[in-house]
Order: structure tokens, then C-alpha cells, then sequence
């Protein structure tokens, strides 16, 4: 049987400078779906590549010296070298400086030209070199650029336009019947009451002030501008309208193009017209998604504040890297980017929860059973839950991924690393392996934790392409049959009998207070940015100020699990937490909507204040208070223990 076709696309990145993690969090994100998507079955088609042409490639090639296709050419090498480093998997790497491209667009343009859709006249406007965007005076904010904030010019010339408006009514109804089309759902308001309820203006798509560009075919001195050139390349790289079009029949429409916020006005309505002006189906959805940010800035070479992730990859490793990107901010919303957070991520979840479950389960596999994974045998009510939960999450991670929720899938499967964790604490293995009794026990317990840590190697795959065959050659996985996705949907594929062997730590763990020590002379001896402020020296607190121990005794801390969250109706920053504190639960309301999805909380061990007087929100009794860390700026995060630590444990 065919297989079926996902066409997946990220935004051909314009290579003003080189690229910087922002641009590789959109293609980790293309690629981790494209990953996920073949592991289901699916002939995926991955395309990405550059956008080269333009004004400011124009003026950045002359202050090098060097032509602009030179210039290009560099940056080309450099892009699909850290594709290459970074494990990006995709199947075609278009430029549109590229022949096969040009033709495309020359071909598009003429055909839109002779049918009426584009028409000459004259433009008039304020238009942001950087962005190479046209804005009416109305569009801008504080006279500036609405989408990057820099100063505009007023430029009037002799222009090609495109007829916008007289699809627009169609669009729209398009958009109505398509829910699917525009993801994250808030983009679809955005589009609609920002650009396409107030009435589309006609698009200027050809310029005359500069030459590095596609010639517009019967009007050589105009070249086509911007995004007629950029949005064709979905199609010119499918050999769409030439003779060697196969590609483009068996993969048009994309499934999905990936593109950041700020360009999905161009991909929900520039793109669907001009397809929609051609006569060909539109793309069933573009996910926009949000910006890596740092100290709330959108990271960007000229407020030099850029974060390679060529430097990043070489001191953690690819796939740690890689995780971050998909764990730390849920796909769609914008997000922080701290070295601190990347090192606590990697020392918590993958050190920590992952590693130490691979390591702990292959030594005792060795200490216990000579390396020999033995029969798993009677189940208890333990295993059965772990299984089920096990089972469970294929269905689970599938709905998620085919949301883009890449995030909450990475959390859906840390419940199972987590839960595996917890069940080691519960069998306590160490005290099996004393006695003969225990031992039969323990085969049971080894079996199930190596098993479900071949299913956990399946499932991050796509997010982490490099740890499965680490994590399967220490469990001594060998058959391909078991690395599937659908092995993973079954609990049992291991054979006993399968010999483990331990090997390196999956992830070593970083002294963090250490490691942000180097990244800050690393920083300064770059000279990229000034060094982070350091802290300022404190005086020491006035007497009146400190509290003697006695009064710190007064407030109860307890570690608890979170064992259900939800939204509180009418609110956008309460989240109502069910808690399990030992034997006994408590209902939570805390204000980290804005910081937490309901969902990530799952399974969390958190640090409440359980001696709080109890106080209603929203008319929901809250029994306490969850401890968080604020850094003034907009970041918060919940304390949790470092490692395992049971619910209702004391802190003191
Ligand atoms: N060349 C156009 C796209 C044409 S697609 C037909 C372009 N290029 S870009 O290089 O400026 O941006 C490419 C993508 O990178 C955009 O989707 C943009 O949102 C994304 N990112 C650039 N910086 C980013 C962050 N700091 N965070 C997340 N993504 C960001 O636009």
C-alpha cells in the first residue's frame, strides 16, 4: 500500500547574517514533526532553505566587499552546516537565487500579469528596509515599524501590484470553513480583525531602486519583490509548472508551513491568493508560531543579542539542545530563552530522569542478573499501571504532535520516565536482590523498567535523534522491530534474555554555577555582548529585617505532587491544582496561568506552604500556597526537589 504524503516546510530563512537559535528552534520544530510523522508511516517531504534576494543583502554584500551572490553563497554553507550539526533531516534545501526557482516565479508573475491579477501603477508608502515591508501611515506604530520597531522611510516609485482585494471575499470565507487552516487558533482573530475585516490593500510586488532580485520577465528594470519571490518557493521546489513536476503532484498541498508570527499574515494571505490566483489548492495549515526571546527582547543580530547555537550544540550536545527548544516554550507562545534554564532543563530531565533511569535500571540488570534480562513474571497493581500508562501515551503523543504541542508530548512522556522513577523507589530493588523470595520479584520489577525504557527511547526519537540508539544499545535492543512506533504502542516486545550493557551516562550532569561562570567569559571575550550585570553587592540587612529560625520554623513546607490542574473559568492567570501531600490531598489555586499549562504541571513534585490559612479565589477554597521563583522580568518557575523526593516530605 502507498504510503500517504506530509509536505512540511519551514520559512526560507533571509541570510542577512548567520542564523541564530531563533531560526533553528523553527527548523528543530519542522524536523522533530517531519521526524515524528516517518515514524508513523508517512512519505514525508521536509523543505527549507534561504531567501536571498533584496535590498539588504544588496548593501550588506557591498560593506563586505564581496558580490552578493558571493555573499549569499557563504552564508548557504554556513546554514546547512549547522543543519548538519543540529541532526535537521530534510529533503530539499531551496535558494532563491537558485535557476530552478527563478523560472518558478518568472512563470508565476507573467501568468498573474497576462490574466489581470497583477496590474502597474505607482507606490506610495513608508517602507522599513529591514523588513522590506511597505506600511500606510496608519499601520505604523509611533511612526515606526510595526513588526521590528525601526524607522521607516517614505518612498514613492513606479510599482507592479497585486489584486489582494478581489480575492479577499473568498479568503475569508476560506478561513471560516477551514478551522484547521490558520493554528494556533488566536492567530485566525488576529488576520481577520487586524488585515482582512478592515479590506485588503492591493500588495506591491515589484521594485526599481535596486537589482539583486528576480527580473520581472516582460519589464526588466522592475525585479519581483519580496514575497512573490519568497512564498513561490514552496512550489518551485516541487518543479511546479515545468516539466519535471512530479514532485509537486504527489506533495501539493503542504501539509503544514511553519512560520514565526510575524510572517503568518504573508502565509494566510498573500500565499493562499496567489494560489487561489493560480487555480491551485491551498496548503491545509500554517502553524505561527512565537519568538525565543531574551530578557523579553525578539533575539536579532542588531540589538546584539543573539545566541549561537553552534556554541550551545558543542558544550551540551545536539539533542539536549534539541530538547530544550521543544520543552521549554509550548509551540505558539513566545518564550524566554536563559542559559539557566537550558542548564537546569538538562541536569533535571534529561540527567536526572531520563539518564538515571537508563543507568539505574542496566546496573541493576548487571548487579542483580549478570546483565541477562530475566522473564518478566506475575504483574502487580504496580505494573499494571505503568503499563497502562505506558500503553496509553502512544495515542496521547500522537494527538499531541499532530496538534504541534510539542511541548506538552515531551511532558505526556517524562509522566512515564517520572512514574518509572517512582517506581523504583517503590519496589525498592535493592532490597529484593537480598533474598532468593525477592528475586523472582525482582526479575518482574528489572523487566518492566528495561521495557519501558525501550519504549520511552522510542518515543523521543523524533525530539532527540541521537538518544534512542544510545539508550538501545545499553538495553541490548538490536531488532528493528523493536524501535517502531507501533512497538511502542505494546507493552512485552523485549525478549528476556536480552543483554544489557551500561555505558556512558546519557547525559553527564553540568555544575551549573560553573558552567554559567565560563558562558559569561565566553560572552565577554567574544565581545558579542556585554557581560550579564552581576549581582549587586548587597549591605547587609538591617536588624528589623531578618527572622531568627524560630519564626522560619513557623511555616510548614511540604513536598507535593500535582495530581490534576485546570484553568479557572473567567480567569487568565489562576490555575486550580489538585495536590497529594502523602495520604492526604489539597486543592491549590495559584496564579501561574500565564507561566504554566495545566497539563506540564502533571506529575510535578512542588514545594507548598501547607500551614497557610485557607482563602477562597474565584469561590474555589485554596489550602495553600505553591512556591515560586520570580526573576522580576516576566520569568517564573515553580520549585520542585532535585530528584526524586516523596509527597508530604517535610523541607526545613
Ligand atoms: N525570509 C522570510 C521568510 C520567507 S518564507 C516564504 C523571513 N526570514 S527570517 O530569516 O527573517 O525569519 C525566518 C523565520 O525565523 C521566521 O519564521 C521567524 O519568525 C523565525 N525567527 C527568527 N527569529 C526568531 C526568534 N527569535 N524566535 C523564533 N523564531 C524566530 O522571515
Amino acid at each position: 500500500m502507498e504510503k500517504p504524503t506530509f509536505y512540511v516546510t519551514t520559512p526560507i530563512y533571509y541570510p542577512s547574517d548567520n542564523l541564530h537559535i531563533g531560526h533553528a528552534y523553527c527548523t528543530t520544530a519542522t524536523d522533530t514533526l517531519a521526524r515524528f510523522k516517518k515514524l508513523m508511516g508517512y512519505d514525508v517531504y521536509f523543505l527549507t532553505g534561504l531567501d536571498e534576494h533584496g535590498l539588504k543583502i544588496e548593501r550588506k554584500a557591498k560593506e563586505a566587499g564581496v558580490t552578493p551572490q558571493a555573499y549569499v553563497d557563504k552564508i548557504a554553507e554556513d546554514t546547512t552546516a549547522l543543519w548538519k550539526l543540529m541532526n535537521i533531516e530534510y529533503d530539499d534545501f531551496i535558494r532563491t537565487t537558485q535557476e530552478r526557482h527563478a523560472q518558478v516565479v518568472q512563470h508565476i508573475f507573467k501568468q498573474l500579469y497576462d490574466q489581470g491579477d497583477i496590474y502597474k501603477s505607482e507606490y506610495e508608502g513608508w517602507y522599513c528596509t529591514p523588513c522590506e515591508s511597505f506600511w500606510t501611515k496608519t499601520q505604523l506604530k509611533d511612526g515606526k515599524c510595526p513588526d521590528c520597531g525601526r524607522p521607516v522611510e517614505f518612498a514613492r516609485e513606479e510599482s507592479y501590484f497585486f489584486r489582494l482585494s478581489k480575492y479577499a471575499d473568498r479568503l475569508i470565507e476560506y478561513i471560516r470553513h477551514n478551522p484547521e487552516f490558520i493554528q494556533p487558533q488566536s492567530r485566525v482573530n488576529e488576520m481577520m480583525q487586524n488585515f482582512l475585516l478592515p479590506g485588503l490593500e492591493d500588495l506591491c510586488v515589484s521594485r526599481t531602486t535596486f537589482d539583486w532580485g528576480i527580473k520581472v520577465p516582460f519589464d526588466p528594470k522592475h525585479v519581483v519583490y519580496v514575497w512573490i519571490d519568497a512564498l513561490s518557493n514552496y512550489i518551485s521546489a516541487l518543479g511546479y509548472s515545468t516539466e519535471n513536476d512530479q514532485l509537486f503532484r504527489k506533495y501539493w498541498p503542504a501539509d503544514v508551513h511553519v512560520v514565526g508570527k510575524e510572517i503568518v499574515r504573508f502565509h494566510t494571505i498573500v500565499w493562499p491568493i496567489m494560489l487561489m490566483a493560480l487555480g491551485l489548492p491551498l496548503p491545509k495549515k500554517v502553524f505561527g508560531h512565537g519568538w525565543l526571546k531574551i530578557d523579553g527582547e525578539k533575539m536579532s543580530k542588531s540589538l546584539g543579542n543573539v545566541v549561537d547555537p553552534v556554541v550551545l550544540c558543542q558544550r551540551y550536545g545536539v539533542d539536549a539542545v534539541r530538547y530544550y527548544l521543544m520543552r521549554e516554550v509550548p509551540f505558539g507562545s513566545d518564550g524566554n530563552f536563559t542559559n539557566e534554564s537550558l542548564l537546569n532543563r538538562i541536569n533535571s530531565d534529561l540527567a536526572n530522569d531520563l539518564g538515571n533511569l537508563l543507568s539505574r535500571t542496566v546496573a541493576m540488570i548487571e548487579k542483580y542478573f549478570g546483565g541477562v534480562v530475566q522473564p518478566m513474571g506475575e504483574r502487580t497493581e504496580l505494573e499494571d499501571n505503568l503499563i497502562q500508562l505506558a500503553e496509553s501515551l502512544t495515542a496521547k503523543v500522537e494527538d499531541l504532535m499532530n496538534r504541534m504541542q510539542f511541548s506538552t508530548a515531551l511532558a505526556e512522556i517524562w509522566k512515564l520516565v517520572g512514574e518509572c522513577n517512582r517506581y523504583i523507589d517503590l519496589t525498592q530493588p535493592w532490597v529484593l536482590g537480598k533474598s532468593e523470595d525477592g528475586k523472582a520479584r525482582l526479575s518482574t520489577v528489572l523487566y518492566t523498567l528495561a521495557e519501558c525504557a525501550r519504549i520511552v527511547a522510542v518515543y523521543v526519537g523524533p525530539f532527540m535523534p541521537s538518544t534512542p540508539a544510545r539508550m538501545f544499545e545499553q538495553l541490548g535492543v538490536t531488532e528493528d522491530g523493536l524501535k517502531t512506533w507501533d512497538s511502542a504502542k505494546r507493552f512485552g516486545g523485549l525478549p528476556a534474555g536480552t543483554k544489557v550493557t551500561k555505558g556512558e551516562a546519557l547525559f553527564p550532569r553540568i555544575d551549573i554555577k560553573k558552567e554559567l561562570e565560563s558562558l559569561a567569559q565566553l560572552k565577554a571575550a567574544q565581545g558579542k555582548e556585554a557581560a550579564e550585570p552581576k549581582a549587586q553587592e548587597q549591605a547587609p540587612k538591617a536588624e528589623e529585617e531578618l527572622i531568627d529560625i524560630d519564626q522560619f520554623a513557623k511555616i510548614h513546607l511540604k513536598v507535593a505532587r500535582v495530581t490534576a490542574a485546570e484553568r479557572v473559568k473567567r480567569s487568565d492567570k489562576l490555575l486550580k491544582i489538585q495536590l497529594k501531600l502523602g495520604n492526604e490531598e489539597r486543592t491549590v489555586v495559584s496564579g501561574i496561568a500565564q507561566h504554566y499549562q495545566p497539563e506540564e504541571l502533571l506529575g510535578k513534585s512542588v514545594v507548598l506552604v501547607a500551614n497557610l490559612k485557607p482563602a477562597k479565589l474565584k469561590g474555589i477554597l485554596s489550602e495553600g500556597m505553591l512556591l515560586c521563583a520570580d526573576d522580576g522580568k516576566g520569568g517564573l518557575k515553580l520549585l520542585t526537589t532535585d530528584g526524586e523526593m516523596a509527597d508530604g516530605a517535610e523541607i526545613g
